[in-house]
């Protein structure tokens, strides 16, 4: 015991540490003390030979405590060197922040939230089956080539994977599993082997919007996008849609707000067109809800695919869309 209390107390930092060792080894409820109290119920023999033993112990260790005690109390703190100033500002922490693709994406799926969308996100790798074939771009079909995509080593045969070149990739996917109806945002990463300018990237975010359900029909999908980007951009938004082509859908749309900056009236924003593309919308092709198991002709669907990038160009305007995934802290640190 003794060799213990003297490691320890020559170990004690400060005057409040040797004072609990103190009252460990020294204090009325310590072990020493407690033979000491007990010796009445010893041989006279036995009291004087343990009676001296422990008296000797005590005063050794109250006096390895005075020694400390005395050593602690000698040192001197150097009070002008501890000097805190209290004055100095604070170092700010460099906490980060969100990039404009999520504020974008945040904000995106608030609205829709709100309207009583779910939101649904698949894999970013995904098969050539639901990437294509099963929303109707069969093999050798020229709309493959619109989309190349990066492909991966293949697992089997049968079963090619690639990096997903369209949200529309999760339409089969959803339906296979739910039964209508239905309302959904698919929002994601996508990816394409693209010659890169300022407006195309080999990664960018889209997000897809499936209604699925009775009786829905081309003004259900004009009016929801009215809604979203009148609430997205904060002022009344007027959509155009004009014929197009996507084997998903029958028929298809390139879809156009008006511009957000001149309001449609022409500006250089919008090459005094007074309209900006966005992306592709439709009415869902039914050989899409036959490769999802549903009936022909049971149901109607619409479905849009936006990219989140040409948003948030329009939104803080940005004039190129490799800034997004660029890397340049000078760029993001703006947001
Ligand atoms: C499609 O991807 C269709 N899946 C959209 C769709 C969904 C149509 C449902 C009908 C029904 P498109 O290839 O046009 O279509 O891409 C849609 C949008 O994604 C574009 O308008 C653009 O905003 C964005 N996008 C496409 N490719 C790139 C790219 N390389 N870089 C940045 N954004 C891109």
């Amino acid at each position: 015991m003794k060799n213990k209390a003297r490691e320890e107390i020559s170990a004690a930092g400060s005057a409040p540490t040797l004072f609990d060792l103190e009252k460990k080894y020294l204090g009325r409820k310590s072990h020493l003390v407690s033979i000491l109290k007990n010796l009445k119920a010893l041989t006279p023999e036995e009291k004087k030979k343990i009676g001296t033993l422990a008296n000797r112990v005590k005063n050794e260790i109250s006096g390895i405590i005075k020694k400390k005690g005395e050593e602690l109390a000698s040192i001197k703190i150097d009070f002008e060197k501890e000097r805190i100033d209290i004055t100095i500002p604070g170092k700010r922490a460099d906490i980060g922040h969100l990039n404009p693709i999520s504020l974008v994406r945040l904000e995106i799926e608030d609205i829709f939230s709100r309207m009583g969308y779910g939101i649904c996100e698949g894999p970013e790798v995904e098969t050539e089956y639901y990437n294509f074939d099963a929303i109707n771009i069969p093999k050798d079909h020229p709309a493959r080539d619109m989309q190349d995509t990066f492909w991966l080593k293949a697992v089997s045969e049968k079963e090619k994977l690639a990096m997903r070149s369209q949200t529309s990739a999760m339409q089969v996917k959803y339906m296979e599993k739910h039964k209508p109806p239905f309302r959904i945002i698919i929002p994601g990463k996508c990816f394409r082997r693209e010659a890169t300018d300022s407006t195309h990237d080999h990664t960018f975010y889209q997000f897809e919007a499936l209604v699925v359900g009775d009786n829905i029909n081309v003004g259900h999908l004009k009016f929801t996008a009215e809604q979203l980007f009148s609430q997205f951009f904060k002022q009344k938004v007027r959509v155009r849609l004009r014929p197009s082509y996507f084997p998903f859908t029958e028929p298809g749309f390139e879809f156009d707000i008006s511009c957000t900056m001149c309001q449609g009236r022409g500006c250089s924003g919008c090459k005094n067109g007074g309209w900006l593309e966005l992306g592709g919308a439709g009415m869902v092709d039914q050989n899409v809800f036959v490769a999802a198991g549903y009936p022909r002709n049971r149901y109607q669907g619409f479905a849009w695919g936006f990219g989140f990038e040409r948003l948030a160009m329009m939104k803080y305007k940005i004039d190129d869309v490799r800034l997004f995934h660029g890397g340049d802290l000078r760029f993001v640190r703006q947001f």
